[in-house]
């Protein structure tokens, strides 16, 4: 497995952690954090063996968002390299979000700017009750740009409006009721709740869970009615496939469905 200085990767079956390992600083993301989880999660789409992927934070909080020393060299740079260093982090969002296997997110502390981002970029999130998120962006005097469609598809532009420019911080609490996360728990309760859904994940058949995946990113932006040649299309293909038959048979025959092999 490669090796790398800011994140710690590691595979428990087929379950991937990638924990932020820059404890330090709160996790917060540097340029060769945002290459290291670029490359952990395209490794982490492509190996086989990788079933589900749970993305977490050692330390005290989960992220701190950017790194504001390193925003403040980029701001430094020529306008092109400026511009390019944000264009790699908004990829890197878009590699976890567009991660060909399902994406867990464990947060618990901190989950601030970009740290908010990943909860929002991730397929499930949970969190402790009493973490702070926020889209702290303003405070710095600077706008939560990178993150905004991410986090806009998550809680709507409604809530967006209101925290994007008051900047506020929200309990975990709140950020189960606006839809940020799944799940707020008490803190001894959050590893319980992750490896709840990642059972839930590995008992569906893989292929139909990166489908559904790929199946949420086709529709959402359709019409009720361009998506019917769309949806009709994509149920015969995929009821047709060897793992829907092993899922209908196993029914069938009341045995439990055998995924892999
Ligand atoms: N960028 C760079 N360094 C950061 C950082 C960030 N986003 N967040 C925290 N750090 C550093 C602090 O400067 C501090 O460094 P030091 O030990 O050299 O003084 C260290 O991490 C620990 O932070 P500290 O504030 O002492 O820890 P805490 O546990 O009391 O508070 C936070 C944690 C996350 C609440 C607080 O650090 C914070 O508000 N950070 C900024 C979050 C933010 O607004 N992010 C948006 C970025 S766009």
């Amino acid at each position: 497995m490669h090796r790398y200085q800011t994140i710690e990767v590691a595979a428990q079956g087929p379950v991937l952690h990638i924990r932020l390992n820059r404890p330090e600083v709160r996790n917060a993301f540097n340029g060769t954090v945002v290459s290291e989880l670029q490359q952990a999660f395209a490794a982490a789409s492509t190996e086989a063996s990788v079933r589900v992927v749970v993305l977490s934070g050692n330390g005290k909080s989960f992220s701190a968002g950017a790194d504001l020393a390193w925003m403040q060299e980029q701001a430094e740079l020529p306008k092109e390299r400026n511009q390019e260093g944000a264009e790699r982090m908004a990829r890197m969002f878009l590699s976890i979000a567009r991660c060909s296997k399902p994406v867990v997110a464990r947060i618990h502390g901190h989950a601030l700017g970009g740290g908010t981002g990943l909860t929002a970029a991730v397929d499930l999130a949970f969190c402790t009750e009493d973490c702070l998120f926020g889209l702290t962006e303003v405070k710095l005097g600077i706008v939560p740009a990178v993150i905004s469609p991410f986090v806009m598809q998550k809680i709507g532009v409604g809530r967006a409006r209101a925290l994007f420019l008051t900047g506020e911080r929200f309990s975990g609490a709140e950020a189960q009721r606006i839809g940020l996360v799944q799940r707020a728990v008490p803190e001894a309760e959050l590893d319980g709740q992750v490896q709840k859904a990642v059972d839930e994940l590995l008992s569906a058949g893989p292929a139909a869970v990166a489908s559904s995946k790929e199946l949420i990113r086709a529709v959402g932006s359709l019409s009720l009615e361009d998506a019917i040649p769309v949806t009709s299309k994509w149920i015969a293909e995929l009821r047709a496939t060897p793992e829907a038959r092993e899922g209908f048979s196993a029914f069938l025959g009341k045995r439990k469905p055998n995924w892999i092999g």
